[in-house]
């Protein structure tokens, strides 16, 4: 199936390793023209060399931490670098398994930012432009804790509160061009990944896990994720707008 994607400007923060490296490539074999932000610059390197491999038209690397500098203010600058955005991918965030509920507000607030707050900042920047320009894709990776509610409080909250996020404020851009959606991982896998050191090790909680959350009985791959973020930012997904689609090996 031709997505149509050949040389979109497409891009990806939080895309240096793990599903975020994954979207990359997806992209990158669809010919696009990709920026690329993290915080470490060796491994976006390594990304780049790979996406070029694989076939990207272009490949550029953003140096960001988006916890530490403002994330309206990175928003400017790649707008101002790189002009108008076809696809946004927002790829960063994580379990925060340090934290726990009975931590303070700032504990609450640190999550919320990390998996949503940081990402509709940038939005606030990069929509207007693309809606002026007649569309484009704003694709969040966002989490099945956010509708099964377990895992760490933290994230599940803050998850949910993205889907809520993608769902109402996609409502309002249905009729603008601009599609906002997000897709929800269930446990997936890579080398340096959370589940990884417990496959390396053996460790029986990984079946235990395996049999009663995840009734494929595996964890999905960063390229199952890429495969889904890459048909959502086609136009072959038009009507699938404001939505929040499972990718989870059927989670239970
Ligand atoms: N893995 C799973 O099983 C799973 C399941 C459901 C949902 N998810 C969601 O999928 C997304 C990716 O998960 P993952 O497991 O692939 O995570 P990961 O391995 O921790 O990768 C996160 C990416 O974001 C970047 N990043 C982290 N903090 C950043 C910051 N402050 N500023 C800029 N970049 C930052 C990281 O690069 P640097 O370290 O170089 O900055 C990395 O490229 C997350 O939103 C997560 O909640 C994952």
């Amino acid at each position: 199936m031709d997505l149509g994607l050949k040389q979109k400007l497409v891009l990806v923060v939080g895309a240096s390793k793990g599903i975020g490296r994954g979207i990359v490539m997806g992209f990158a074999k669809e010919n696009c023209r990709i920026v690329a932000v993290a915080r470490s610059e060796e491994l976006l390197r390594e990304v780049g060399e790979e996406a070029i491999r694989e076939g990207a038209a272009s490949f550029n690397l953003e140096v960001y931490d988006i916890m530490e500098t403002n994330a309206k203010t990175v928003a400017q600058h790649l707008a101002e670098e790189y002009g108008i955005f076809d696809v946004v991918v927002h790829n960063v965030g994580g379990s925060l398994v340090g934290r726990n509920h009975l931590g303070p507000a700032e504990d609450w607030e640190y999550a919320l930012r990390f998996n949503a707050l940081a990402a509709i900042d940038m939005n606030s920047v990069l929509i207007p432009p693309m809606i002026e320009n007649g569309g484009g894709r704003v694709i969040h990776i966002s989490s099945i804790s956010a509708v099964m509610l377990r895992g760490n409080p933290l994230y599940a909250s803050a998850k949910a509160f993205l889907n809520a996020y993608v769902t109402t404020a996609g409502r309002q851009l249905a009729d603008t061009g601009v599609v906002l959606c997000s897709i929800m991982p269930g446990a997936v896998a890579f080398p340096g990944s959370y589940w990884d050191r417990f496959v390396k090790e053996g460790a029986p909680r990984v079946d235990d896990f395996l049999r009663h959350h995840q009734a494929a009985g595996r964890f999905g791959t960063p390229e199952e994720i890429a495969n889904v973020v890459v048909f959502m930012a086609s136009d072959k997904s038009s009507f699938m707008q404001a939505a929040n689609i499972p990718v989870d090996g059927a989670n239970m």
